[in-house]
């Protein structure tokens, strides 16, 4: 790997499920390093068949994705996976411990991480989600936001490349959404982040692509796209009654 290799490289990724349902014709796209994007698209367009290729649960029938110039291939997904940060939309399919502690620390002591290293860094991501005081909860008693924030940190505690998040403003409550997008910002992390919420896309990811029927049919500044009415009308893209893109400062 080099400083000039993209965080992400994807060429020509088909996939087909085992049930021969075709989900990724041919997807081709690069996100750079400290770049937030957003992949937009509808209900069925590929969009976790996609996630789920970029640290190897899925594998391609065909193309290629690279990581930090490192390809996603079954001998190294032990650093792929170290690589690839991925924040599933249910955090219940992230948080399987007795404490926000041990799911934290999970990933970090299997990578060889041991005692006050260990620690510290558990403590690092709990308080870049703003949840240092949770260390010693069960996180089945947390609410849906604080799981979906300790999920964040399950993933930051391993200090990824490239932080991929599905859905990640889907059922929080307005303050809750509006402190995540805080916490994605500050990060110093290439972010993709798969959404419906096109105004979260907007404040957040500078550039978005959008992928329909298995293919990246747009990619370009987040605004640009979000004001292409055909665009946004063949992809049944919708913005949120009266959301003005053009009103939010770039
Ligand atoms: N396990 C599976 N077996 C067969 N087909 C599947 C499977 N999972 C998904 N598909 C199909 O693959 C296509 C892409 O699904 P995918 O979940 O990637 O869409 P998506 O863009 O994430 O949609 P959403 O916005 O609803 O989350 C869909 O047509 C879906 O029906
Ligand atoms: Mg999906």
């Amino acid at each position: 790997m080099s400083d000039a290799d993209p965080s992400l490289a994807v060429r020509g990724l088909a996939y087909a499920y085992p049930d021969g349902h075709q989900a990724l014709f041919g997807v081709d796209l690069t996100v750079g390093r400290g770049e937030r994007v957003a992949l937009l698209g509808p209900n069925g367009a590929g969009k976790t068949t996609l996630v789920l290729h970029l640290n190897g649960i899925l594998t391609a029938g065909a193309g290629t994705v690279h990581v930090a110039g490192l390809p996603v291939a079954k001998d190294n997904l032990r650093e792929i996976r170290r690589r690839v940060g991925i924040v599933f939309q249910d955090p219940d399919d992230q948080l399987f411990m007795p404490t926000v502690r041990e799911d934290v620390a999970f990933g970090p002591a299997n990578l060889g991480l041991r005692g006050a290293e260990l620690e510290a860094r558990v403590q690092h991501a709990l308080a870049q989600v703003g949840m240092a005081g949770f260390a010693d909860r069960p996180p089945h008693h947390l609410s849906f936001g604080q799981r979906r924030r300790v999920a964040v940190a399950t993933v930051l505690a391993m200090e990824p490349e490239i932080l991929v998040l599905d859905e990640p403003s889907s059922n929080l409550d307005p303050a809750s959404r509006r402190e995540l997008a805080d916490i994605l910002r500050t990060l110093d992390v290439t972010v993709l982040m798969v959404t419906h919420d096109l105004p979260y896309a907007l404040e957040l990811c500078p550039r978005a692509l959008v992928l329909a029927g298995g293919v990246v049919v747009a990619d370009g500044g987040t605004r640009d796209l979000l004001l292409d009415r055909d665009l946004m009308a063949a992809h049944r893209l919708e913005l949120p009654y009266g959301f003005d893109p053009s009103s939010v400062p770039a």
